[in-house]
């Protein structure tokens, strides 16, 4: 017989973990996070376990959106530090066998990158047509109805060139024309430049806005919203974004990463499961893993999600991998959506789903939302959105390292203000403190590593009812796992009546359980309670 081959790519096996990088570590005492930052923390990371660190952007920018409007795509930030910087942090990185994923704004510009300057100079400047203008409707309104995730018009008003240019989000971000050849040549040659210098991967910023539609015909509305209202979210975004033949622009840029081996592509992508699941593409010839928000934004309800990860696991083509993520820098903070003893459970089910998980900064040790004070805040969408809160700055706080002053993140005054919990809630104090948030995700990664069963092997679903979800990984190689979560503060009882299993609880997101043998006849659980069940034959 042959010898079943089962190595799987590095972005498949591994754990990604997410840097912001102005929060990580500053080392210039400007209090912004920095490269060198990054690289300080290497050996933690390491010692935390995971294999690969994407990075927000860290490139040229005038910083309106905070990185994600990029200047010069083979720039490095000064506010980060040199390209010198950036070449030691990739070189340390791979010292450690640690991959270094990088993020790619292709979507749009800054408006102070040499090619929108160029473009808006003139109407007949061959650069023009890089970026989407359009003549205005009559008396003088936009061209349609699109509006701009950041609210308003999507079109901004040129009045030397007397047209109209289109902005998904900031009007200091002009999105480029991807129908137009020479702008996909342009960002393969900065993919090229990237993956040359190195690079194991990108994180591509809002993939699925990258077409647009070549009649630029109006979104629709939708049902029972305020006729006048200038909201993102009360229209159906069905021309604007998602168009068929985004998944052309992106099947490009895999062949041209597949030219240099072992790289991944990873999409952002808003969209329902049944649309996400296109963007693998062609035959897999789309991103590797376009990353599945379904976890950031669902109801903490034990059927509710044991249902959606069915609905996710079957909607995978045939060849494509899963991956789960929790939190990241748009996103309220898991432990502030479902509280400190569930985000604990979050983290189990983050570690031992079927599918590469990415974990965001600072939620290993339970990092919660910060309150910002209006006058402190900087994120544009918050500042545009004052009433409903929709800043992001909250999930965006400095790193809290230790209990010194500043967390240890710097040791000038931190560019957003530091969580008050900071001399409780560090690195440093749960590295010592056994059953911490800290000391759990580091178990739960490294078992995750060095079990089949949780890393590669086949998912089950057991049992969800309102208070507990249970499943089974399993590995051809013999181990299998059985996890038990109890999503609620209530203790509950373990008993499907078709499973008949006994084993032995490995982890807790509790204390004291492990080593415990159990099996079907009996198994309560406390509130917040999670295991991890090695299961034996029966
Ligand atoms: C993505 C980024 C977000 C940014 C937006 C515009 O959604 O994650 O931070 O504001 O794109 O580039």
């Amino acid at each position: 017989m042959e010898k079943k081959q089962n190595r799987q790519p590095w972005w498949e096996s591994g754990i990604i973990y997410q840097i912001y990088p102005r929060s990580y570590q500053d080392t210039n005492d400007d209090g912004i996070g920095d490269l060198q930052g990054i690289i300080r923390h290497l050996d933690y990371l390491k010692w935390l376990g995971i294999d690969a660190v994407w990075i927000s952007p860290v490139f040229t920018s005038p910083m309106a959106d905070f990185g994600y409007d990029i200047s010069d795509y083979k720039g490095i930030d000064p506010i980060f530090g040199t390209f010198a910087d950036f070449e030691k942090l990739l070189e340390e990185a791979h010292k450690r066998e640690l991959k270094l994923i990088i993020d790619l704004v292709p979507n749009h510009t800054s408006d102070q990158h040499p090619w929108f300057l160029e473009a808006k100079s003139d109407r007949n400047h061959p650069k023009r047509d890089w970026y989407i203008w359009r003549d205005p409707g009559p008396d003088q309104t936009p061209p349609n109805n699109w509006l701009s995730v950041f609210g308003g018009s999507a079109w901004e008003w040129d009045a030397q060139t007397q047209q109209y240019y289109y902005h998904a989000f900031l009007k200091e971000q002009p999105d480029l024309n991807w129908r137009n050849p020479e702008v996909q040549e342009a960002m393969q040659d900065v993919i090229r430049f990237w993956l040359e210098k190195g690079v194991d991967g990108f994180r591509v910023d809002v993939m699925w806005h990258m077409i647009k539609d070549q009649l630029f015909r109006d979104n629709p509305r939708k049902p029972d919203t305020d006729p006048a209202s200038l909201f993102y979210d009360d229209f159906l975004p069905v021309y604007s974004t998602d168009q068929p033949e985004v998944h052309d622009v992106v099947r490009d840029m895999r062949l041209l990463m597949e030219e240099f081996g072992d790289r991944v592509l990873i999409g952002e992508i808003y969209l329902p499961i049944d649309r996400l699941v296109a963007y693998y593409g062609k035959e897999n010839k789309g991103a590797h893993l376009p990353f599945n928000f379904q976890l950031l934004t669902i109801d903490w309800d034990a059927n509710l999600i044991a249902n959606m990860i069915s609905q996710y696991e079957g909607a995978i083509p045939a060849g494509g991998w899963p991956n789960w993520v929790l939190g990241n820098h748009d996103q309220p903070r898991i432990a502030s959506r479902v509280g400190l003893p569930q985000a604990r459970i979050a983290a189990m089910l983050l570690l031992t789903l079927r599918g590469t998980p990415t974990i965001y900064y600072g939620d290993e040790i339970g990092m919660t939302d910060v309150a910002i004070p209006d006058s402190e805040m900087v994120d544009p969408q918050g500042i545009r959105f004052p009433d409903l809160y929709k800043s992001r700055d909250p999930a965006r706080t400095p790193m809290q390292w230790d209990d010194s002053e500043n967390a240890g993140f710097s040791l000038a005054k931190p560019w957003l203000r530091l969580a008050d919990n900071y001399p409780e809630v560090n690195v440093r104090t749960q590295k010592k403190t056994p059953g911490s948030m800290l000391q759990l995700y580091r178990k739960l990664i490294h078992r995750r590593q060095q079990e089949p069963a949780l890393q590669s092997g086949s998912y089950q679903p057991v049992f969800a009812d309102e208070q507990l979800f249970a499943y089974v990984r399993e590995h051809g190689t013999g181990s299998r796992f059985l996890m038990v979560l109890n999503l609620t503060h209530r203790p509950a009882r373990f008993s499907p009546p078709h499973f008949h299993w006994n084993g032995i609880i490995e982890i807790s997101t509790l204390a004291n359980r492990e080593g415990e043998k159990i099996n079907s006849e009996a198994l309560t659980l406390n509130g917040d309670e999670g295991l991890i069940i090695r299961l034996l034959d029966s």
